[in-house]
């Protein structure tokens, strides 16, 4: 892992557009067609795109992802439960990277972060499955210094943490709760740089509670996709885009 990926110049925005996948099959047809989304956000200045493509196939579908991974000129980052079929599709489609964070069906979104110290064993030759074919492997994990070194020993180059608690904190507008949540966030970052891991983080942000984990050096990406969605209702999704990547900007400067 060189050093110059761990604290980047740029922070990068991935564009998660599941959502648009959601709406799309409210309706059962074709339109809004995810892959606009994805072609519209990388014009307005995304570094990647996100899908993730669940067992129950509820927003995203096979046909989505085999379009994306066909098309695009920016990376694509697969997110994934690490189930056979999902790293077989993967291992296939030979995305830039693959996120693996935990499922389950009865869940609304991803709620927690992967128990990669639980799943040791059977995490490692997946993980090793999915970096032969090329793919760059990222964990979803819970921020936390015991979770970095977990992921250290299964030799996963990237992790993503997990900003769900943070974001509730936020929204709730208990200082002290968001304060706590963040230091948690700050400490995992700074322990998972220092063990060479590239840093990530995503979930739930929005523009009320990017700038602080944006303003944290050791992350390279964030990946972002509901507050995106939601936005892009109001005024476009172009801008919504436009917006967020403003706030990570002045956040990190
Ligand atoms: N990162 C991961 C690993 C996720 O599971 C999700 C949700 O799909 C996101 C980022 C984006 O979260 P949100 O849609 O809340 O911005």
């Amino acid at each position: 892992m060189s050093s110059p990926t761990r604290y980047p110049h740029r922070l990068r925005l991935g564009v998660n557009i599941d959502h648009v996948a959601t709406v799309r099959n409210a309706r059962g047809g074709a339109a809004p067609d995810p892959i606009r989304a994805a072609r519209e956000a990388v014009a307005a200045g995304a570094d990647g795109i996100t899908a993730h493509l669940r067992e129950d196939r509820r927003h995203i579908r096979d046909a989505d992802m085999e379009i994306l991974a066909r098309i695009l000129d920016v990376p694509l980052n697969f997110e994934m439960a690490a189930t056979d079929e999902m790293i077989g599709m993967a291992v296939r489609l030979r995305p830039h990277a693959a996120c693996l964070v935990p499922e389950k069906r009865e869940e609304r979104t991803t709620e927690g972060g992967l128990d990669i110290v639980g799943a040791h064993d059977s995490l490692l030759p997946r993980i090793g499955r999915l970096t032969d074919a090329g793919i760059r492997v990222s964990l979803f994990v819970e921020p936390d210094e015991a979770v970095m070194d977990a992921a250290r020993r299964l030799g996963a180059p990237v992790v993503e943490l997990h900003t769900g608690s943070y974001c509730e904190a936020v929204a709730s507008g208990d200082a002290g709760r968001t304060a706590r949540e963040l230091a948690r966030i700050t400490r995992a970052a700074a322990y998972g740089a220092g063990l060479g891991l590239e840093i990530h983080a995503g979930h739930g942000l929005a523009l009320d509670s990017v700038g602080p984990v944006a303003a944290l050096p050791e992350i390279a990406e964030l990946n972002i996709g509901h507050a995106l969605i939601g936005e892009a209702i109001f005024v476009g999704l172009s801008q919504a885009i436009r917006d967020m990547r403003a706030a990570m900007d002045r956040a990190r400067t």
